[in-house]
């Protein structure tokens, strides 16, 4: 039985720095809310100093954890290395009564990797281990951790697996490229197949999952207990709703009907993305940088994509970004 708090067959929402803070994840649970579960993007514990459970709480979002739809459906998602306050975090996380925690083990940052953190401990079983084993001491509920297959090479791959089967931990997410393959190249699925076979924890399936036929596709052939989308959540925040609507009949959706369906979309994306930002005192500037990033693959899909992105990207302010979006809406919905 599995001990996670999402059915199988569930459609996450990945973690994305700068990206799945509280506004966000809230944004998305109100207008594109099919997704079954979500992530926050990862808190560093602090290696120095004490943990701070305000920052803790900030770092979620402190109205977002008042409401039930937030916390029953997020994971609290962290970094940590060797020397940093690893059981002071999880006592405090402990405290709040969180359900469930997730451990960072890909992030292929080059300063959390010399720091020790991240995507490195799967070079180094032996502080992994030590790590993976004062969690779960520490931490009662839910724990999970998300990793790549492996940091240079996929040598220790079998390794990590059993590991983390034997040290406890109630589930994987599988981003399946190497540390040093950032992001390149295709993510190589034989490693989640390989994966649900060899290992007893439900393994969450990540890595260019961009599609509805994606979807299908990696459930058919690899058989994972879940599968999470980051790239193509942000590229589509709507995926996991077309997916539940259309998967059966992927007859009934042809490009010209996801790209009308895209420019409605994202008049009511950064809508209301705009109200919550400010209802959470963000600025005009600080919204605008926000919202040039999320721009990175919302019109791969139209011919000219790179005249539109580029024209969103030279908005000197929000109002220029807001009438670039009316003409978009205008012309493609
Ligand atoms: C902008 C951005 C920020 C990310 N931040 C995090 C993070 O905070 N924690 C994490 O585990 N992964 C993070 N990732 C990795 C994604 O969760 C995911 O594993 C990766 O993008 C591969 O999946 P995809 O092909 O669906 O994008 C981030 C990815 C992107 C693009």
């Amino acid at each position: 039985m599995s001990t996670l708090p999402f059915k199988q067959n569930s459609i996450i929402f990945a973690p994305m720095e700068g990206v799945t803070e509280g506004p966000y994840r809230e944004v998305i649970q109100r207008i594109f809310g099919d997704w079954d579960y979500y992530y926050t993007d990862f808190y560093r514990i602090p290696s120095v100093g004490n943990v701070n459970a305000k920052t803790l709480i900030k770092h979620f979002g402190e109205t977002y954890l008042q409401k039930k739809a937030h916390t029953e459906q997020t994971a609290y998602q962290f970094l940590t290395s060797e020397i940093a306050q690893t059981e002071q975090a999880i006592s405090l996380i402990s405290e709040m009564n969180y359900h469930h925690i997730d451990l960072n083990l890909g992030c292929p940052s080059k300063k959390v990797n010399s720091n020790k953190g991240g995507a490195y401990l799967l070079s180094d079983l032996k502080a992994l281990e030590k790590i993976i084993k004062q969690i779960r001491e520490g931490f009662k509920n839910t724990f999970t951790v998300k990793i790549r297959i492996g940091y240079s090479d996929d040598s220790l791959y079998l390794d990590l697996l059993k590991l983390f089967e034997d040290c406890g931990v109630d589930g994987i997410t599988i981003h399946a490229r190497t540390r040093d393959q950032l992001y390149k190249g295709v993510a190589d699925w034989s490693y989640i197949e390989k994966a649900v076979k060899v290992s007893n924890l439900p393994i969450i399936a990540n890595g260019d999952i961009w599609t509805i036929e994606d979807i299908n596709r990696i459930f058919d052939q690899c058989n994972p207990y879940a599968v999470m989308c980051g790239r193509s959540a942000l590229k589509t925040p709507w995926l996991a709703s077309i997916y539940k609507e259309y998967q059966e009949n992927l007859d009934f959706i042809s490009d010209e009907f996801l790209l009308k369906v895209r420019a409605e979309n994202l008049d009511l994306y950064f809508y209301e993305l705009d109200k919550e930002y400010r209802k959470n005192g963000l600025v005009d500037s600080t919204i605008l940088k926000r919202f040039k990033a999320f721009c990175r693959y919302l019109f791969d899909d139209y011919e000219n994509f790179e005249t539109i992105r580029g024209r969103f990207l030279r908005a000197q302010n929000i109002h220029e970004f807001r009438a670039h979006l009316d003409q978009f809406v205008a012309n493609y919905s």
